[in-house]
């Protein structure tokens, strides 16, 4: 065995999902197929160092500090994979990661970083057991991050990404996540704003481990499944077409389906502060007021993902959320991000 000591690091993008993924069954298999925007500018950056020949162990440090949490996830995680990476238990790992957004902010830094984790372990893997393409090498990262995170194998393709089948989207699998063509999509969809309002800086008070746990003895569970396998047909068509109107439509929908399986399962959880419904109801008005693109997505937390697009009225509704949105966060937080490819 002639492996030597490594170091590599990389980076990799967050990401927000539009049809949500919320419930699974063995080997993290989604009940229905997902799409989400990468986030462009919320990324985790992992160096991970290699010590080949060493008795296996994982060492993991956040901003500099150590985590042991962590890295009895990832222990765990890497014996998981190992059928898939034969050399990963043989030796250690010093792995340092920081994350360029607030811990926080309730952006899911589990799909960043187990994103840049399995990035690190394909490009560990191309030093030891040879080439592969590069299209090759991301959609084994992407089946690697989903057996971190589910949603994690999406953040290993820009722009709009689809993970779970769907006979609306060629190529797609349960197994791995692909890129929603390109000249499928509206311009509009390509030059978008995700600013998050960070309304609660609090834990969740569920982890996504329990939260699709519960989906399991959800009465509701598999209607749930069937909408959104049936909505990949109306988004494809409105990703076509730019039916901006339709996809907000959508896309709040989806976000509030989401929480209300949630207040619908046994035990229950909101997982919404009053925070929440105050944006979500000034967004509402201020659509009905000015008829502009101003909408919002939520992820399992109470912070508010508030999405418009470049379409020349962007101006307006940035005025808007800074004067009237901005107080209801916590310590008037607004993370920005940009979606543009
Ligand atoms: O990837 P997980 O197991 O943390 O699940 C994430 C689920 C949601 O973020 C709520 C929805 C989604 O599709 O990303």
């Amino acid at each position: 065995f002639t492996i030597h000591t490594q170091a590599v690091s990389e980076s990799c993008p967050s990401n927000i999902a539009l049809i949500k993924y919320w419930g699974k069954y063995d080997n993290q298999i989604p009940a229905n197929p997902s799409i989400s925007y990468t986030l462009n500018h919320c990324k985790t950056n992992t160096s991970m160092e290699f010590f080949a020949g060493e008795t296996f162990s994982v060492q993991t440090f956040l901003s500099g500090n150590e985590e042991v949490k962590f890295a009895e996830k990832i222990e765990k995680y890497f014996r998981n994979i190992e059928q898939y990476l034969p050399w990963i238990l043989k030796g250690k790992y010093i792995i340092s990661t920081e994350n360029t957004f607030p811990h926080s902010s309730g952006i899911a830094s589990s799909a960043s970083g187990f994103g840049a984790i399995a990035k690190c372990l394909m490009k560990l893997d191309k030093e030891f057991s040879g080439s592969e393409s590069e299209e090759e090498s991301l959609r084994k990262a992407s089946f690697l991050a989903r057996l971190g995170s589910g949603s994690a194998c999406r953040s290993l393709y820009n722009g709009l990404v689809v993970w779970g089948t769907s006979d609306e989207v060629e190529g797609s699998s349960d197994l791995f996540a692909v890129k929603y063509p390109d000249t499928e999509i509206h311009d509009i969809f390509k030059n978008f704003n995700d600013w998050v309002l960070l309304i609660h800086e609090g834990q969740k008070s569920v982890s996504s481990t329990v939260g699709h746990g519960l989906m399991n003895t959800n009465p509701y569970a598999e209607r749930r499944f069937q909408e959104a396998r049936d909505n990949f047909v109306p988004m494809k068509e409105i990703l076509k077409s730019g039916e901006i109107g339709q996809f907000i439509k959508l896309v709040e929908h989806e976000a509030l389906t989401l929480h209300a399986m949630m207040m619908m399962s046994d035990p229950a959880f909101i997982l919404m502060k009053t925070g929440t419904l105050e944006v979500i109801n000034k967004i509402w008005d201020f659509r009905r007021e000015t008829g502009l693109p101003l909408f919002f997505t939520l992820d399992a937390g109470a912070n508010v993902h508030l999405l418009f697009p470049n379409s020349g009225s962007e101006d307006k509704i940035k005025a808007f959320i800074e004067t009237e949105l901005l107080q209801h966060t916590q310590k008037n937080g607004v993370v920005k991000d940009i979606m543009k490819f």
